[in-house]
């Protein structure tokens, strides 16, 4: 039966490049969870966009002398261009700044306010004398409470990733012109996740086997103290969703309660999109659909404490199924830094480097349970040990060899031995074990396995070395390659949910001329919806094509060449080089 599966991406800020730490921590998961769960036939809807509002669009605008719009519009464009060449196939990624997801946003917070889970009250904010206004967020620095970095910004402290209220910081300055801000009182709509904190807590009882330990283990703390607070989600500045109230006309809602929305926003906006409006339904409030969430670690309170929240209180509309949020990826040893400009720019990156060669690296070493690191020494290593000469070139060698001396068609056997069956039910084994991997969100272990099956190959090419068999047994030549070609189409099954383009150009070269997983596609929004570009993804529904497909004998080549480059070892030193000239 076709299951449904809401894949929901957290939504990166429209304030900067992507860089790797987003590839890692929430963008490649994802993908690889999407594009499996459509090769298995089930309905995948994978949504997101860009987060613009909030003072981390602002302060970048300001600084630049431009208005936060055209920072939106700067990202958001960069960004569609490079998830479009690393190959993250949404359905839709759109934007928060659209009419559509102001809408939803402010419904949903006159929902709440009308379900009791709103409340109005007076709380401190910091206040700038001089440049008279309340300093919301990051428009504020100080010292962190928690481990003394002198830059941590009134929201988050980026050396220790915890996040921050403004009046908890020492030494607090105004970011604008330095002075130093005094506590002052104003007025705010705050979530009652007091009220919020009992049911919240059931939900998270109730059938969570499969959380990932740390998310469970956060979100346990959290809920189990019992003395969950209001949370204020409204902020005194001038970017962002008005309050849909009168007399709030210098407030905003707080871009985070905001950006959340957007699975559902984007949900509807896409709907509309297909021509189907009210199919947002079916992906919402069918509670069979299961719904995943990934993002980096310093998002869980926001998935799996407030959005839940956000979604009880209004009522009718699914909670997270799983949250399998990442840890962090560090470079080189270090933790990124935007601002000590400690991080790999994703365009830069795909400027120089093909998008399996990274999804491989940061598939195979996923912060998933732990901190990862990327060092450029590994990233050359494995791209050469591991994708050029464990996978590319067994793909390459028995094509190459098979389209020369069987006149570029697939060979037709002869009776297979017990090696041939054993390394075909071999590979057949792992339809199940990566499948099991992947369904549980272990994304390592399933790359793993999935190259486990290559290195066998390996093994089982060397021993019967069909390129000696030709000399002597034309037959068991062919018996050979007509075995190791089905082993290499099953192999790019396997690896199509995490190496989407080889899987494609092996696919061909095999002789395949269909799309093996689907049809991904960009096209122009309408203008009403004031986004720009989308991408969309288009996948057979109800075909599963999770197995083994024969690869008829007789079936012609299409054109062969190298899956994968190799890459100089001097690479490594150079793109250091680089790294640390950047980062001064
Ligand atoms: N923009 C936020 C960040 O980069 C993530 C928002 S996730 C969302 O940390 F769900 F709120 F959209
Ligand atoms: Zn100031």
């Amino acid at each position: 039966m076709s299951e449904r599966i809401l894949v929901c991406v957290a939504w990166p800020y429209a304030n900067g490049n992507l860089h790797l730490g987003h590839v890692a921590g929430s963008l490649l998961p994802p993908d690889i969870f999407a594009r499996y769960h459509r090769l298995r036939g089930h309905d995948v809807l994978m949504v997101s966009g860009s987060d613009t509002h909030g003072t981390p669009i602002t302060v970048k605008a300001e600084k630049e002398g431009v208005t936060p719009r055209e920072i939106v519009d700067r990202y958001h464009t960069a960004d569609l261009h490079a998830l479009k060449g690393l190959g993250i196939a949404f359905d839709l990624y759109t934007e928060t700044d659209t009419e559509n997801h102001w809408c939803i946003t402010q419904d949903m917070f006159l929902g709440l306010l009308h379900n009791g889970y709103l409340y109005k009250d007076t709380m401190i904010s910091l206040y700038c004398h001089s440049c008279r206004r309340f300093l919301a967020d990051r428009y504020v620095e100080g010292t962190c409470p928690h481990c003394g970095y002198t830059e941590a910004r009134g929201d988050q402290c980026d050396e220790c990733g915890r996040t921050l209220d403004a009046t908890e910081l020492i030494s607090p300055r105004c970011k604008t012109c330095g002075g130093t801000p005094e506590p002052r009182e104003t007025e705010h709509f705050f979530l009652d996740l007091a009220k919020l904190n009992a049911p919240l807590l059931e939900w998270l009882n109730t059938d969570k086997e499969h959380w990932r330990r740390n998310v469970m283990n956060f979100a346990r703390n959290m809920l189990e103290s019992g003395d969950l607070r209001g949370r204020p989600i409204t902020r005194d500045i001038a970017w962002g969703i008005p309050v849909p109230l009168e007399g709030y006309d210098d407030k905003r809602i707080y871009v985070w309660f905001d950006a959340v929305i957007g699975y559902l926003s984007a949900t509807v906006e896409w709907a509309n999109l297909v021509g189907r409006p009210e199919a947002w339904r079916e992906w919402w409030q069918d509670e069979s659909v299961r719904h995943y969430y990934f993002m980096g670690k310093d998002n869980i309170v926001f998935h799996t404490v407030i959005w839940p929240g956000m979604l009880y209180g209004y009522g009718g509309l699914n909670l997270p199924y799983d949250v399998p949020a990442n840890e962090y990826l560090r470079v080189q040893g270090r933790q990124l830094s935007k601002s000590r400009n400690w991080m790999i720019d994703l365009p830069d990156f795909l400027e120089r480097y093909d998008p399996d060669a990274l999804r491989y690296i940061l598939s195979i070493n996923m912060p998933e349970r732990s901190d990862s690191d990327f060092t450029w020494e590994e990233f050359v290593r494995r791209n050469n040990d591991e994708l050029v000469a464990t996978y590319g070139n067994l793909a390459n060698r028995v094509l190459t060899f098979a389209a020369r001396h069987f006149e570029g068609r697939v060979p037709e056997p002869g009776d297979l031995d017990d090696e041939d069956r054993a390394m075909l039910s071999r590979t057949e084994t792992a339809f199940a074990t990566v499948a099991e991997d992947l369904e549980a969100c272990h994304f390592r272990s399933a790359i793993a396995e999935a190259m486990e099956v290559a290195r066998e190959a390996n093994r089982y090419l060397d021993a019967k070395a069909p390129w000696f068999q030709i000399k002597q047994d034309r037959q068991a030549a062919a018996t050979s390659l007509y075995t190791m070609i089905q082993v290499i189409s099953s192999l790019k099954t396997l690896l199509c949910p995490f190496l989407p383009f080889s899987s494609q150009a092996l696919h061909e070269m095999l002789g395949f001329q269909h799309d093996l997983l689907g049809r991904q596609y960009i096209e122009e929004l309408p203008e009403e919806t004031r986004s720009h570009l989308g991408l969309r993804y288009e996948a057979p529904v109800g075909e599963d094509r999770w197995q083994s497909v024969t690869v008829p004998a007789g079936q012609a080549f299409g054109p062969i060449r190298p899956l994968f480059r190799k890459l100089e070892e001097a690479v490594a030193a150079e793109e250091v080089e680089r790294m640390l000239a950047r980062s001064g």
